[in-house]
């Protein structure tokens, strides 16, 4: 069991003449998968520009994932309501600014994407972590976020008014 006939990653190899177990993609191929040609998907641009609409329909099964992965990967330092209060920060990390501010109210959909994709000043960027439907998903939740923390008690549903103790 703990010695099989396998290579490991970039081991050398006596079968292939350029001594390489680890081969490159047969040129003109595509692995499946990662052909990548929705530039709004996995750039978050159209025309250079931060986009101004999602790649795909966001749902409740979305925003459900986005609350998820946000609480997951964002929440540490922008805090679960994303005021930027998240326990990271309290503990002396850099204070991120809150999503409620009204700069990142007008920002573009696709800032969000590409600050998760690419990183934004201090703050990491989190490709290899979250894939880009994901990410997606998380700027939908953000965008909740962001209408949550303006919302009056007409912007709820009348039927739902009732579960809230507002006396
Ligand atoms: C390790 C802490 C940390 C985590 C985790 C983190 N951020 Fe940030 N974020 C920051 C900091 C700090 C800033 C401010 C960076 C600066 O201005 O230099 C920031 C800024 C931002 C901004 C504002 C960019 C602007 O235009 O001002 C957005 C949007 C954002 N983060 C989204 C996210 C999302 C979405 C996630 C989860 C995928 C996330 N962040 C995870 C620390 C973090």
């Amino acid at each position: 069991m703990h010695d099989q006939p396998k290579y490991q990653p970039l081991e050398r190899s006596t079968f292939f003449l350029d001594q390489q177990a680890s081969r490159s993609p047969v040129a003109g191929t595509v692995p499946r998968g990662q052909l990548r040609d929705d530039a709004l998907l996995y750039t978050g641009k159209v025309d250079g520009q931060d986009a101004l609409l999602f790649p795909f329909r966001i749902d409740e099964t979305v925003m459900a994932r986005g609350q998820e992965r946000f609480n997951i990967y964002c929440s540490p330092c922008h805090g679960r309501t994303g005021l930027g209060d998240g326990m990271v920060v309290r503990r002396g990390y850099r204070r991120p600014p809150s999503f409620a501010e009204e700069r990142l109210r007008q920002a573009a959909i696709g800032h969000f994407f590409d600050v998760m994709t690419n990183g934004f000043g201090a703050m990491p960027d989190y490709a290899a972590q979250i894939k880009p439907a994901d990410r997606w998903a998380i700027a939908a939740y953000v965008r909740a976020l962001q209408l949550s923390a303006h919302a009056t008690l007409t912007d709820v549903p009348p039927a739902e008014r009732e579960r809230l103790d507002v006396r």
